[in-house]
């Protein structure tokens, strides 16, 4: 059985969702350990709960970003993972930990990228006016949010809505789409080739899978 590695810094609604996708058989996989770089992040609750080994490596033990994400990488080649899933994990990776990983790590962000790459993706789509946003799986280079796109989905955004609204909407579709990509690449059928995302052997388009 595949093994999966999570990377969470906060709630671990879409850890909830890959453990319960496992738990179901869904996925042919079992969440082998919970990363966090916070100590009280609740996802790490929600883990324990289902009894899966937790590790907290935190900033300020390591003598830089680079040190500790060796360290990272040092834990999760023990475990043999063979997905590295990024649920919320608001913490940039060094290159050398991409690098290490390339093609085994992807992560989930509440855009349509290449929209909105990094922080405040809601404020910053209501701010330029958008009527909709939506959420991306992609695999995890070194550029922030800025490898090669997998599955989308998007969401509308109504007149007169604030951020809690639209953040409501792409969580829904977050919990949908996530578990749908880890299985298929624990099936065997999502590979990053030259930085392009390949679905059953077809390239995927700049927006992921349509
Ligand atoms: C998710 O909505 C995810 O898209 C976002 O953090 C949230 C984590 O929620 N990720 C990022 O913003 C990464 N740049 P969760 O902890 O409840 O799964």
């Amino acid at each position: 059985m595949k093994k999966i590695v999570v990377l969470i810094s906060g709630q671990g609604t879409n850890l909830q969702a890959i453990m319960d996708a496992c738990a179901r058989g869904v996925l042919n996989a079992r969440v082998a350990a919970v990363i966090s770089n916070k100590a009280d992040a609740f996802g790490l609750q929600r883990a324990r709960q289902a009894g899966i080994p937790t590790q907290v490596f935190v900033r300020s033990d390591y003598a830089g970003n680079a040190a500790m994400d060796l360290a990272i990488g040092d834990y999760i080649d023990a475990i043999g993972a063979d997905l590295i899933v990024l649920a919320g994990y608001m913490k940039i990776l060094s290159a050398q930990f991409t690098r290490r990983f390339q093609g085994q790590i992807i992560n989930i962000h509440p855009s349509l990228l290449p929209k909105y790459p990094g922080l405040n993706t809601y404020r910053q789509a209501l701010e330029a006016g958008e009527r909709e946003h939506g959420t991306s799986v992609h695999f995890v280079n070194e550029e922030v949010d800025g490898g090669a796109v997998i599955l989308q989905a998007k969401v509308p955004i109504f007149a007169g809505e604030g951020i809690a609204d639209i953040e409501q909407r792409v969580k829904e579709q977050e919990l949908r789409i996530y578990p749908l990509v880890i299985k298929w690449f624990i099936e065997g059928r999502l590979q990053l080739k030259q930085g392009e995302a390949y679905l059953d052997g077809q390239k995927l388009p700049p927006q992921g899978y349509a």
